[in-house]
């Protein structure tokens, strides 16, 4: 029976990670379970550097992007020495249980944790890229979503205006979920991502077939891996090959912040609960998601092994409603 619970936010910080922590340390008071907050993700773990956390400390944070306990990226945590030294560290503040809420690098790292450390480890999916496999949405995705296409809106005002191309980059280095789910909900006219090939004398033909057709825009959504150097590369590239005027628009870290959407607080305060609920039935090194709107586990490995794929109904659809 677990009684003190270890907790951290990893890596690519996304909007929600608050509501989860909020979730994961009400439902362990409710079960009587002490909870531990490590700044900076791993770091903490390594540094030691931790606060324990009560139902005030998580009061009016569910509304609020980024993490109150911090995350980083930490080099450190990929030795065994400093695997070794954060596994010391929560053998010796007898925790019982960690929650690791992060992308596929941190439960990489879980997964490396549980070779130095007999404790239960269970991840929760947060990161923004919802590239996880094992469940349907990552928490961050929603947010990132809506927050881009405000963007992608205001763009295609200027687009319709003057007679140009707009590239929008958005976030998603390896995968492009965000990149697909903004261009069909954006109405692009194409969509660039890492995981299919880029043909820039197809892009060139869509864009003068859509000029014959009287198109007066044309957006073309742009996920960051999906093509090197990104859409600047690609707007110059075009610009120079088609002699149509291509402005790049890269969206970058905005798409990391803002205040969660409804959808990633549910997201994120069910996964949270259901992450300590299931602590405190002795699982261990799974990752708490949600497929087909069941709660479920999956082995850690196979999250980060596994490659998730996106939907090709809605590539299908996208060519043809945005014509
Ligand atoms: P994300 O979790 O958003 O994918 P990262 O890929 O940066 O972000 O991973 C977050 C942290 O997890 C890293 O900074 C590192 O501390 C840890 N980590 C990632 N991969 C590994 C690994 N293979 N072994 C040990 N730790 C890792
Ligand atoms: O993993 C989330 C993410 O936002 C990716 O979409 C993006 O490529 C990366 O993090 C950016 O990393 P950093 O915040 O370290 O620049």
């Amino acid at each position: 029976m677990i009684k003190r619970l270890g907790v951290i936010t990893s890596g690519g910080d996304s909007p929600g990670m608050n509501a989860a922590l909020r979730a994961i340390v009400r439902t362990a008071i409710h079960h009587n379970v002490a909870t531990f907050g490590f700044l900076q993700a791993y770091q903490g773990l390594i540094d030691n550097a931790y606060v324990e956390l009560n139902s005030r400390s998580v009061s009016n944070i569910i509304q609020r992007g980024g993490t109150i306990i911090r995350s980083a990226r930490c080099k450190a945590f990929k030795t065994p020495e400093g695997q070794a030294q954060a596994a010391a560290n929560l053998t010796a503040l007898e925790i019982d249980a960690l929650m690791v809420i992060g992308g596929d690098g941190s439960l990489q790292g879980a997964t490396k944790l549980a070779e130095h450390w007999p404790g239960q480890i269970i991840g929760l999916p947060g990161t923004i890229d919802n590239d996880l496999w094992g469940t349907d949405y990552t928490i961050g995705y929603f947010t990132a979503l809506d927050t881009a296409l405000h963007a992608i809106d205001k763009i295609r005002d200027t687009a319709d205006a003057i007679d140009r191309v707009f590239l929008i980059e958005v976030m998603g280095r390896m995968a492009g979920f965000i990149a697909e789910g903004v261009g069909v909900s954006g109405g692009a006219e194409a969509i660039l991502v890492p995981e299919r090939p880029v043909d820039v004398d197809v892009l060139i033909q869509d864009m003068n077939q859509a000029k014959q057709k009287g198109k007066v825009s044309f957006i073309m959504i742009v996920a960051e891996g999906a093509y090197p150097g990104g859409a600047s590369a690609l707007a110059h590239l075009l610009e120079e090959r088609s002699g149509v005027e291509c402005k790049p628009c890269i969206l970058g870290h905005v798409q990391r912040g803002g205040s969660p959407t409804a959808l990633d607080r549910i997201l994120a305060s069910k996964l949270g609960a259901f992450a300590v609920e299931q602590a405190l039935l002795g699982v261990s090194n799974v990752m708490a998601g949600i497929i087909n709107n069941e709660l479920v586990l999956t082995p850690m490995e196979q999250t980060w092994q596994n490659k998730k794929s996106l939907d090709p109904y809605l590539f299908k659809i996208q060519k043809i409603l945005s014509q």
